[in-house]
């Protein structure tokens, strides 16, 4: 109890210290926040080595604090004007920007180094500056790297303009010079605030980067799209100091191996979250999925396949999923998952030794979806469960069905959202039967020439599930 209280205190002691000194600079630690008059090698409260950076005081405030007009209303005075917003050009793009960028709005695009944002932005740019005046910036390539991209794609705009620059300052000086509707930064980790002595990329030079391009945007009405790479543990640019900052964070993922790429909204002052994108990474560039069943799905009528509809962000989409169940040679049978966690595949496959009595612990289960694509939907566990007996059973999983349920800890096969937009996209494949769980209502009455199979559980659905069973 002690030991947690400690660094609190020391927290607030050195914020006390810092409010009450009458010196121009301090001490924060970059990496919790503690603050010193004095510089240290080892932060006393977080114990980490050279995290420790000096950080000037302003004189300005007390000047502004005189001047200000600035007065507390009521939120009736406040009138709202439509919001407008600059379309990428992208309908992907713009469905996960919840109709496009905001005018001012400052925007944080992150994601693995390759994963291809630089070719998106550069796309979307192009195709935006056929309307608006677009400024790319580039502090990462040179303007010829730029252009060998630019060859490779198929937009071209002749008025997308293009800076080469890592210098905020200049980029700053650049931006208000040009006015442009929309500026890209490519990267945030890239550029270097000069007054700062830490080098580019660090904590500090980023949050302070960021800060001075959020006040830009905000003065000017001039939307910037940041661009930061992800690092090794996963969080955007130094641990999470962006993301307060911007008012939009996008991610952009996918395997480097497959081609397909999803960009998806991680938090959005002007629309949904949870919404993703889907790309397609060809030669000529990203081509965006607008049909994302057709992508996802093979038609085939093969053991060990079964067909999900799952639903990411306001979409719901056919996905394959395909199950392989070998006899194992090993000590400890393999179970390997691409797409959806081993966990679920771990409860699936215990689920059905105990309500089906198959032996499965002697068996090695491997499960992928298609395209490798991440399911994090539990509807999907019917699928998956089928796809795993068909393999064992080395039966085919009934024509054209599809399966839609999550299947609980005993065996049932329970309820699950927007089970009438899942069923409607099965209908729109051209699927005849889907699986579904049991309900009390009659609304699934009303398909015409849809064979709606309702199962209790996994039993049941294995039953009914498999080709002449
Ligand atoms: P890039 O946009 O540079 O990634 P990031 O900015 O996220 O680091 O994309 C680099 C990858 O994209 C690289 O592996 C090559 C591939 N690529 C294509 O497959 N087709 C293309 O048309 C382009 C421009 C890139
Ligand atoms: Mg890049």
């Amino acid at each position: 109890m002690l030991r947690v209280q400690i660094p609190n205190i020391l927290v607030s002691l050195s914020l006390q210290n810092y409010k009450m000194s009458s010196k121009s600079s301090c001490y924060v630690c970059q990496n919790c926040g503690y603050i010193t008059s004095q510089f240290f090698g080892k932060c006393r409260n977080c114990k980490s080595w050279n995290s420790i950076i000096e950080e000037k005081k302003s004189s300005k405030s007390k000047h502004l604090i005189e001047n200000s007009t600035n007065k507390p209303r009521s939120l009736e005075e406040i009138k709202i004007q439509k919001i407008s917003r600059i379309k990428s050009g992208f309908k992907e793009f713009d469905r996960v920007l919840g109709g496009g960028f905001v005018y001012g709005s400052f925007a944080l695009l992150g994601g693995e180094p390759g994963i291809g944002k630089s070719t998106l932005v550069l796309q979307a740019a192009s195709k935006i500056s056929m309307s608006k005046k677009v400024l790319y910036i580039s502090a990462e390539e040179s303007l010829e790297q730029v252009k060998i991209r630019w060859d490779r794609l198929d937009e071209k705009s002749e008025n997308l303009k293009i800076f080469s620059e890592n210098n905020l300052a200049v980029i700053i000086q650049e931006i208000k010079n040009a006015r442009p509707s929309l500026a890209i930064i490519d990267s945030i980790q890239a550029i270097n605030n000069l007054e700062m002595e830490s080098s580019s990329g660090s904590v500090s030079q980023v949050r302070s980067c960021s800060n001075d391009l959020q006040h830009l945007a905000k003065e000017y009405g001039i939307t910037i799209l940041i661009i930061g790479h992800v690092t090794k543990e996963g969080s955007l640019a130094g641990p999470k100091t962006l993301e307060h900052l911007v008012d939009v964070v996008l991610n952009f993922e996918g395997d480097q191996i497959g081609s397909h790429r999803l960009l998806r909204s991680i938090k959005n002052r002007f629309g949904a979250t949870l919404e993703i994108g889907i790309f397609d990474m060809q030669e000529n560039g990203l081509q965006e999925v607008l049909n994302t069943s057709a992508n996802f799905t093979n038609n085939e009528n093969v053991a060990g396949l079964a067909t999900t509809i799952t639903r990411e962000g306001t979409r719901c989409f056919a996905v394959d999923i395909q199950a392989l169940v070998n006899k194992s040679f090993y000590n400890n049978p393999r179970r390997t998952t691409t797409g959806i966690q081993l966990n679920r595949l771990h409860q699936i496959l215990a689920v059905i030794e105990k309500s089906l009595g198959f032996k499965l612990a002697q068996y090695d289960c491997y499960i992928a979806t298609a395209g490798g694509f991440d399911i994090n939907d539990p509807s999907s566990d019917l699928g998956i469960a089928i796809s795993l007996i068909s393999s064992h059973k080395n039966i085919k999983p009934l024509q054209d069905c599809s399966f839609i349920g999550e299947i609980g800890l005993n065996g049932q096969v329970r309820k699950t959202n927007y089970m009438e937009q899942r069923i409607e996209e099965s209908i729109r494949l051209g699927f005849k039967n889907i699986m579904v769980p049991k309900t009390d209502n009659d609304s699934k009455k009303k398909y015409q020439n849809i064979k709606i199979l309702e199962v209790q559980n996994i039993r049941e659905a294995f039953n009914r599930g498999l080709e002449n069973n």
